[in-house]
């Protein structure tokens, strides 16, 4: 049976952008909404050219009242009944209430190699730190922030004289390998994880 997945993104998009790509053919899940946090958000437009339902449901009009948004985030989500939910550069915490719901169904992408540099500016602090490494890794969401299974990992070389912003766009590109392959696996009931460079 196809899985059906919604996508959760802020920004631009790129990491939904590369997962609806990958789901086609004999892969076992395909792309049922993808919903962001902010009506400006890029990734909007870029799921309705790949002809997937998109939607906003902002959170600032909740004042900070998490346990609403997520109520309207749900509400918003039901008409398409996702069986997976993936947060793809999705900027918001989401309440051990909500996770609950979703745990064992609901995968995060994370810019470092947990569990280092969980939270914000990985980039900059592997640089700080001297780090011969970087990357990314694809977790299960678990009410603790950046700290779910690790379902897997992409390592990058951190090059002299990177910097946050040349790291950044390096490790964005590993995550668009990764993401794809770990939701494939996912989908199909396999937890194995997946390491890259394979
Ligand atoms: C990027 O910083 C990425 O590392 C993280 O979310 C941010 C935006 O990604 N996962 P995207 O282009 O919106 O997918």
């Amino acid at each position: 049976m196809t899985k059906r997945v919604g996508i959760l993104i802020s920004g631009g998009g790129s990491n939904m952008v590369a997962l609806a790509r990958s789901m086609t053919g004999e892969h076992p899940a395909r792309p049922c909404v993808v919903l962001a946090n902010l009506p400006e958000a890029g990734g909007l437009a870029r799921a309705r050219d790949l002809g997937i339902p998109a939607v906003a449901v902002d959170h600032r009009h909740f004042r900070g009242d998490r346990a609403a948004f997520e109520a309207a985030l749900s509400e918003a989500l039901a008409p398409f009944a996702p069986d997976i939910l993936c947060l793809a550069g999705f900027m918001r915490v989401l309440t051990a209430g909500f996770v609950g719901r979703w745990e064992g169904r609901m995968l995060n992408i994370h810019p470092s190699l947990l569990p280092k540099y969980r939270g914000l500016d990985t980039h900059a602090r592997a640089i700080a730190a001297g780090d011969a490494e970087a990357g990314c890794t694809v977790h299960e969401v678990t009410p603790a922030l950046d700290d779910g299974p690790i379902l897997g990992q992409a390592r990058v070389p951190v090059l002299p004289g990177d910097t946050p912003d040349t790291l950044a766009a390096r490790v964005l590109q590993a995550e668009h390998a990764l993401y794809p392959a770990v939701l494939r696996r996912y989908a199909a009931g396999d937890r194995r994880p997946v390491f890259l460079p394979g």
